[in-house]
This record gives structure tokens, C-alpha cells and sequence, in this order.
């Protein structure tokens, strides 16, 4: 892990601060956007060293509050130093949005152990130790934290059994976190995004060999097309603010109406 401090001001404290994970594509990166728009100083975190500095200089670059951090979310000590990292910056934190994920697609019977793991691990261990991390200063501000599953979390999508299971293991998370922590004000909630037009879907294929009829699942039906990133932030976005103080332990589909 490290950030980008010396270039990144510490922020006042008259607005909130932000953790987007996966914030160096995407719907992080919309997310990341969409926060510091409104006002919010932004810790961009990623994997891709490069990733999460473009989004913090571009979130500069507009005038916000940006701070850039390299980490893996499945390695908890990195997660635990970049969540301090960001507690320091900031003098606490208000919101974190944990968008970081991977998938991968094949045949169940040909997924090995290896690829299972990771899929878990990044996916759904990787989001777990974040908010972990993140609670004792979420617990002070009394702050919100938004996860990001799948409409395969929540529905039956093919060749995606470890995204799947990592996926609703992420909606069981965010349910039970809402229910533990509401005594202490802070809220969760989980967005169930359908297809968005990101670098994900390409990677989400289905075999080559899959009927059309279970390839077709999962696509949107009013209208055809998929999300932008955009579209899932403002949710993110809504959730996180003061007009959802009222709503934790939800989960909020967006996907065209693909599993109405
Ligand atoms: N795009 C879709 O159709 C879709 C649909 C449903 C859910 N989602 C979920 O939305 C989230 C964001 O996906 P996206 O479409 O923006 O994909 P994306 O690939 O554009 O962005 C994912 C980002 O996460 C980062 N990342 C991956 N592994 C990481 C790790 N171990 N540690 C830190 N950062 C890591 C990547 O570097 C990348 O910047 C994911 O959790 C994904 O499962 C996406």
C-alpha cells in the first residue's frame, strides 16, 4: 500500500470523507466522481497504482479533495494500513463505498481450486476486511457504507458459481453488518447492479459452448442496453447521503428490470 499524500492537501473537515474502493475503473471510478462532486473528500483505492492516480488527480484537477492508494483489498494488512492511511488524511471517515471486484466465467465442473479462491477472496474476504478495518471510525462519525453485489448475488446467473456465491455472500454481509450496527448509527446498504458498461462484462462471457437460451440471462429488459457506470454511482451516491438516513440493511437491484 502506499499514497500519495505529499501531493494530496488534507481536506477540511466542513465536508465529508470517502473510501471508494475499485475506484481506478468503472463504477468506482464514476463513484469516486460522484462523491467529490458532492462535496466529499475522496480516497481513491485500487490495485492499479496508475488507476487510482488518475482518478485522484483527475477529482484534483476539478478542484476537490483527492488522496490516492495503492492496496490489494484481499490482503488485510494493506487494507487495514490504507484505511488508517485514509482516517489520518481525512480526520476520520463518513462514507465508504466498497466497489472493488473481479470476475471470472466457466463451466462449474471445469473451475479449480485455485480460481474459486481467488474469486472469494477478492470478491467477497476482500470487501469484509474493508468495512472491518473501516468500522471503528465509521462507528465515530456514525457513517455509511455501500457494497456492491450482483444481480448473481441476489438471482440464478450460469458459469458464474464462485462470482455468484461471493456475491451473495456480499448481500448476507451488508444485512447482517445493518442489523448489528444500527445501535451504533452506522448504516449499509448494497447496490445489485445488472450489466454496466465497464471493462467487467467482457470478462463475464459465457462459454463459447453455452446454449443461448442461459447466455441470454441477466440482460436488461426496459430499456436494452446496459447501466453506465454513472447510473449505479448515483445510487451509491443517494445511499450514502442524507436523504437514505433512514435506510440500512437494503438491497437495490439495477439492472433494466433483467430479473423483475
Ligand atoms: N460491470 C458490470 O456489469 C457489473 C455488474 C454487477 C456488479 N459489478 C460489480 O461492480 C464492481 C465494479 O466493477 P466494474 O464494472 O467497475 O469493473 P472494473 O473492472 O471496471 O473496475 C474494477 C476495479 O477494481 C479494481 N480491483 C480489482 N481487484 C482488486 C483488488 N483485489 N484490490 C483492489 N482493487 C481491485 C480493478 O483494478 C478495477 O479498477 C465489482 O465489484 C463488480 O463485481 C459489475
Amino acid at each position: 500500500m502506499n499514497g500519495d499524500s505529499a501531493a494530496a492537501a488534507t481536506p477540511s473537515r466542513s465536508g465529508r470523507t470517502a473510501l471508494v474502493t475499485g475506484a481506478g475503473s468503472g463504477i468506482g471510478r464514476a463513484t469516486a466522481h460522484r462523491l467529490a462532486a458532492g462535496g466529499a473528500a475522496v480516497a481513491c483505492l485500487d490495485i492499479d497504482a496508475a488507476a487510482a492516480a488518475a482518478t485522484a488527480a483527475a477529482i484534483r484537477d476539478r478542484g476537490g479533495a483527492a488522496l490516492a492508494l495503492t492496496a490489494d483489498i484481499a490482503d488485510t494488512d494493506a487494507v487495514t494500513e490504507a484505511v488508517a492511511e485514509v482516517v489520518a488524511w481525512g480526520s476520520g471517515l463518513d462514507v465508504l463505498a466498497c466497489v472493488a471486484g473481479t470476475v471470472a466465467t466457466d463451466h462449474t465442473e471445469h473451475v479449480t481450486p485455485e480460481q474459486w479462491d481467488r474469486i472469494i477472496r477478492i470478491n467477497l474476504t476482500g470487501t469484509f476486511r474493508t468495512i472491518q478495518a473501516a468500522l471503528p471510525a465509521l462507528r465515530r462519525s456514525r457513517g455509511a457504507v455501500v457494497t456492491v453485489g450482483s444481480i448473481a448475488g441476489v438471482a440464478g446467473r450460469p458459469y458464474l458459481a464462485a462470482y455468484s456465491a461471493a456475491k451473495g455472500g456480499i448481500v448476507a454481509l451488508t444485512r447482517a453488518l445493518a442489523v448489528e450496527y444500527a445501535h451504533s448509527g452506522v448504516r449499509l446498504t448494497c447496490v445489485c447492479p445488472g450489466s454496466v458498461g465497464t471493462s467487467m462484462p467482457s470478462a463475464a462471457t459465457p462459454p463459447e459452448d453455452a446454449p443461448p437460451e442461459l447466455a441470454e440471462r441477466g440482460r436488461s429488459l426496459l430499456p436494452r442496453r446496459r447501466a453506465e457506470p454513472e447510473e449505479i454511482a448515483a445510487m451509491i451516491a443517494h445511499l450514502t447521503g442524507p436523504e437514505a438516513a433512514f435506510t440500512t440493511g437494503s438491497v437495490h437491484v439495477i439492472d433494466g428490470g433483467a430479473i423483475a
